[in-house]
């Protein structure tokens, strides 16, 4: 892989995005819980097996009458409300996502829709468990650039409803929920995102996928009966991924901005797929992982969703204080990898 690529991209972004601020945060839990005892009845697992291998130990699962829209439209109106503004106020909608309502049309409209936002932009990025990433990216550049006063950022995914339920290597892993941002320009032109970096691999995709449904291998009765229009995942593949890339986009981060990881960094918000490979990037990195904020053990791996929602219960909870740098950084299906330094 090309670190010295990431690291170019480090230096150029280094202030680039600073002035662009979070003014508001939302996110959305669905009710039901499934925890791992209850897998324990679905499938030949254990809690102990899951919870030893990934941190996971409960996780959120959509109801039969919601859809991704649903839960993103939910965490959009408390990031909305979080700002202090309204729906109207909205300029363009930006929903990340790997499980959308329907392949037309797009996600974000639909969720335009169910919040009564006025006439706005509205698009889906595809992005894997990177897209909230990729989407703060795309989104603060227009407000930086002035095109946009207000843009909401949305991950939001319901993975319950792609999974093989069959095949307990990936079924145990994932959960649904959301989470959303406002972005707008901040009176503190030293607040806002400090650095920022969007890639992708490659080589490597096939670790990750979602066969059939696509134009490369469109639905029939054979790809429903053999589960391709459900996640087909080689666990092994995308831990070695996961560690090295997450490693490489956040330490390029790191050296493109700040004096050092453990004096400049004062929290780290990894995607949530894995405990252990989180704790192995904080290993990589020389990094306190007491820096490290999760909450992999009650919601899984929720893709788009996973790091505005640690952000957000972090953030209620009144963890950042002003002039705090966080580190986040996504990894995921692509197979792509994203990161931002936020300072507060
Ligand atoms: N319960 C019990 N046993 C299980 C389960 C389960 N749910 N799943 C697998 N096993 C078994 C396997 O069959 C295997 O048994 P065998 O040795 O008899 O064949 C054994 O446990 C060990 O399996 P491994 O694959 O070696 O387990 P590993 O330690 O690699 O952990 C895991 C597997 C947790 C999937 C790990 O590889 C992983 O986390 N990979 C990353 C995957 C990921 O996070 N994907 C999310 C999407 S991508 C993203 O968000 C980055």
């Amino acid at each position: 892989m090309s670190r010295d690529r990431i690291r170019e991209q480090t230096t150029r972004n280094y202030n680039k995005l600073l002035g662009v601020e979070i003014k508001g945060i939302g996110s959305y839990l669905p009710e039901k819980v499934l925890k791992n005892s209850d897998l324990e009845k679905m499938m030949d697992t254990s809690d102990e097996w899951i919870t030893s291998r990934t941190g996971i130990k409960a996780r959120h699962v959509a109801s039969d009458e919601q859809a991704t829209s649903d839960l993103g439209a939910e965490a959009a109106l408390n990031a909305i409300n979080d700002a202090g503004l309204i729906p109207e106020d909205i300029d363009l909608i930006i929903l990340a996502t790997a499980t959308p309502d329907h392949f037309i049309s797009a996600s974000a409209s639909i969720i335009q829709h169910k919040i009564k936002a006025g006439e706005c932009a509205c698009y889906d990025i595809a992005a894997g468990c990177s897209g909230f990433v990729y989407g703060i990216v795309i989104g603060a550049q227009y407000v930086q650039n002035g095109k946009f006063d207000n843009v909401l950022v949305i991950g939001s995914e319901t993975l319950s409803r792609f999974l093989n339920w069959d095949d307990r290597n990936s079924a145990v892993l994932f959960g649904d929920g959301a989470g959303a941002v406002v972005l707008s320009k901040s009176s503190d032109p030293k607040r806002g995102f400090l650095n920022f970096c969007i890639t992708s691999n490659p080589d490597g995709g096939e670790h990750l996928t979602l066969p059939a449904g696509g134009s490369a291998c469109f639905t029939s009765a054979e790809t429903v009966n053999s589960k391709k229009h459900t996640v087909h995942m080689n666990g092994k593949e995308v831990f070695k991924f996961a560690t090295t890339w997450g490693t490489n986009v956040a330490a390029a981060l790191v050296e493109g901005s700040l004096e050092g990881i453990n004096d400049g960094i004062s929290y780290f918000i990894p995607h949530q797929a894995n405990e252990r490979i989180n704790l192995s990037i904080c290993k990589r990195l020389n990094l306190d992982s007491n820096k490290m904020l999760s909450n992999i053990a009650t919601t899984g791996n929720t893709s788009s969703a996973s790091i505005p929602l640690v952000m957000d219960q972090e953030i209620k909870k009144g963890t950042f204080k002003k002039g705090d740098s966080l580190l986040a950084v996504g990894f995921g299906a692509g197979l792509t990898a994203a990161g931002f330094i936020y300072r507060f």
